[in-house]
């Protein structure tokens, strides 16, 4: 590790620890702590992912720092602070709630800053660096490496606010992607620890979009893949809010879709079925991606319901199958 990396990682622990504080211990903090609370986050929860506060003041992380010896030129290189166009530095991070972003070793390598008195955007993020790149971390890797091992699943989902929920519900195997559409870096380290991955973004369109890409990509990258689904307009961290920690995991986690069965259904999206030709082009769609399955006894099941649901016979769709698998050779 360079000597400048060395003194940004040294700043972000510096500044985890007085957000922490801050929102833990003292006056300046009690909207962040109220904030929290008022979600739902348990102050155990709330030490155990070092949340903190930064406060709404120009300069404060600023002055800080520089009391503590470090450089300016590297707080702006590392995000904490930005330069302005007079030359003098301000606070990333002000009258925001701070969520630390630690890499697989645990140390923190960047923040989020969530936005409580409806400032823009509403989750402003460290910028990239060379510690920090958004596309090969997963946000709370670290803590749920040893139950996504142990589980044999590891659970995807969109937020911060998600995982911490999850997390704090007893659903340990989850990690989140910051913002971002999975990479391929991040499906690769995902496979390197389970077969399967448990998809379960936002339901909404984005949310939805989302999901198709990351199924697809673990897909490609060799992991068992499944879609949980859950009401319109709800992520996990409401799902746990309205129903528990149970119902999140019995009827979103336990009962998620097959990749076959979500495709199915996401693929409705680009078809009128009620048009004949509409109709055709989807099965045509549908037919070709059970024609990848392996496994016999799953496609049958995927043909059968076909066969009920558009009135063909399983023998008609058995052959077709049969000449799309032949082509593929
Ligand atoms: P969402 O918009 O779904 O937010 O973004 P959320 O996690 O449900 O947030 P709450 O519940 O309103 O607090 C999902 C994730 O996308 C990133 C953040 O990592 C967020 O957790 N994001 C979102 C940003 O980086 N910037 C934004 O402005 C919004
Ligand atoms: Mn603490
Ligand atoms: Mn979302
Ligand atoms: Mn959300
Ligand atoms: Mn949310």
């Amino acid at each position: 590790l360079s000597e400048e990396n060395q003194s940004i990682l040294s700043a972000h622990e510096w500044l985890q620890k007085l957000y922490h504080h801050l929102l833990r211990f003292t006056k300046d903090g009690k909207e962040g702590y109220q904030y929290l609370i008022d979600r739902g986050i348990k102050q155990e929860t709330i030490d155990l992912f070092q949340l903190g506060f930064a406060p709404n003041v120009k300069d404060f992380t600023a002055e800080f720092l520089e009391k503590k010896g470090f450089h300016q030129q590297v707080l702006v290189k590392a995000g904490l602070l930005s330069l302005r166009d007079d030359d003098t530095v301000a606070d990333r991070f002000r009258g925001r709630v701070i969520f630390p972003i630690r890499n697989h070793l645990g140390k923190t390598v960047a923040f989020g800053g969530r936005a409580i008195a409806g400032q823009e955007p509403k989750y402003l993020n460290s910028p990239e660096s060379d510690l920090f790149q958004k596309g090969k971390l997963l946000y709370n890797f670290d803590q749920a490496k040893k139950h996504i091992r142990s589980s044999g699943e590891a659970i995807l989902l969109e937020g911060y606010m998600d995982v911490i929920a999850a997390f704090q519900a007893g659903v340990k195997n989850v990690i989140a992607t910051l913002g971002t559409s999975l990479t391929e870096n991040q499906a690769k380290l995902l496979r390197r620890y389970v077969d399967t991955v448990v998809v379960c973004y936002d339901s909404d369109n984005a949310g939805t979009e989302a999901a198709y890409k990351a199924a697809n990509l673990l897909r490609q990258v060799g992991c068992k893949v499944k879609v949980a689904r859950m009401e319109d307009g709800m992520d996990p961290d409401d799902y746990i809010k309205a129903y528990g920690a149970n119902a999140f995991t019995d009827k979103v986690i336990k009962a998620s879709d097959t990749y076959m069965s979500f495709y199915m259904r996401y693929m409705k999206k680009d078809y009128n079925l009620n048009l004949e030709g509409d109709r055709i082009n989807y099965l045509e769609i549908v037919l070709k991606q059970l024609a990848v399955i392996d496994n016999a006894v799953e496609r049958e099941y995927y043909v059968k319901e076909l066969s009920r649901e558009y009135g063909l016979t399983m023998d008609t769709l058995n052959q077709e199958i049969l000449k799309i698998r032949q082509n593929m050779g």
